[in-house]
């Protein structure tokens, strides 16, 4: 027999309309949210790390102040969705529990190390670009809070696409070792920001779900052409090129073609073999055990406080 809340919730969703956290859903609309917002929270919060390697060496005050605000901003998007996840009924202390364990997924392009200050320019321009073209769709989630959080960061989100952009120009107009580590660093980082799309449509087992219950409103594949699309024409100002000698204009597609993507390699490192998985785990973990006190302070506060109110 069917709930009666069935009727509603297939209504709300042909009509595009939202689902509130109290609106009856399928469970496993819940679980399917549960996964993929869990999982973007963590993103944020790991992604703090690559980025963070370089406050400290950054060239300028400036350069230095804009990147404190960028990683501030990655953990306060973090914050946001794990709140967005606990309306779905699991709470921050699992959640937690799953990305400590190693049980939880991450988005794998924050196992890259970051070897140069040019890296901080590839991934404002490219990691947060990838970033901006996934979530601008998810701003018409079909779930409510999922939604109404990605309205916020992506507007923070073009900061950091707009920052990064910036600081490949400054390098592209500086001397050539300049203009060597801004090429490298895109060398390094266009293959993997194209795999933070996902696996191929044909090799993506959540989204047929996903996109009838208009979560994913456009497909890996999708994505990943319009992200190139918006890429190569700002190359060409850049001046940088990609190390994709097969990426060329299609006429008739009227869109471009790509080289082969290694999925080996995104296999690789969603199963933990990435260059920095270990290390972005073990920083992770100290730093929930260095935290500890804090949680404990608060919550010993909370119960005194709760105490005196009973008196
Ligand atoms: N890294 C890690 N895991 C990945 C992945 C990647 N790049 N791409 C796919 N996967 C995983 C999926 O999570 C899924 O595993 P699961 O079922 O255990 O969760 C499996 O590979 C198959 O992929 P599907 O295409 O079937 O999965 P989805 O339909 O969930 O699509 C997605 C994957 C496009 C990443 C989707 O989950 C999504 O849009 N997530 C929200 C956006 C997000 O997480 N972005 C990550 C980067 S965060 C970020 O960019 C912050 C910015 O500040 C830099």
């Amino acid at each position: 027999a069917t709930d009666p809340g069935e009727a509603l919730f297939e209504q709300l969703i042909a009509s595009d309309s939202r689902i509130e956290p109290r609106d009856w859903m399928p469970d496993a609309y819940r679980r399917t949210l549960i996964r993929q917002m869990s999982q973007h929270a963590h993103s944020e919060i790991i992604g703090m790390q690559p980025e963070a390697n370089w406050i400290s060496r950054a060239p300028s005050l400036k350069r230095k102040a804009i990147l404190m605000a960028k990683v501030q901003d990655e953990a306060g998007h973090g914050l946001y969705l794990y709140s967005a996840t606990q309306t779905l009924g699991i709470t921050r202390d699992e959640m937690t529990e799953q990305l400590i364990s190693g049980a939880a997924k991450y988005s794998s392009i924050f196992n890259y190390p970051t070897l140069s200050w040019a890296d901080i320019g590839a991934i404002g321009w490219l990691v947060d670009g990838a970033a901006i073209c996934n979530q601008v769709p998810l701003c018409r989630c079909s779930y409510a809070p999922y939604g109404r959080a990605m309205v916020r960061i992506c507007k923070e989100e073009s900061f950091h696409q707009r920052q990064g952009f910036e600081i490949l120009l400054t390098l592209m107009r500086g001397t050539p070792e300049q203009q060597r580590m801004a090429q490298d660093a895109v060398d390094r980082w266009y293959w993997p920001s194209l795999m933070m799309f996902g696996p191929p449509d044909a090799d993506s087992p959540n989204s047929a779900r996903s996109m009838a219950w208009k979560i994913k409103r456009f497909s890996n594949d999708e994505l990943r052409q319009r992200f190139v699309g918006m890429l190569v024409p700002q190359a060409a100002v850049l001046g940088v090129t990609f190390p994709d000698p097969d990426l060329r204009w299609n006429e008739e597609r009227q869109a471009y073609d790509l080289g082969p993507i290694d999925w080996s390699e995104l296999q690789r490192v969603i199963a933990g073999e990435g260059p920095c998985n270990a290390q972005r785990m073990q920083r992770r973990r100290e730093a929930h055990e260095d935290g500890a006190w804090v949680r404990e302070a608060a919550a010993a506060y909370a119960a005194t406080k709760a105490a005196r109110a009973q008196e």
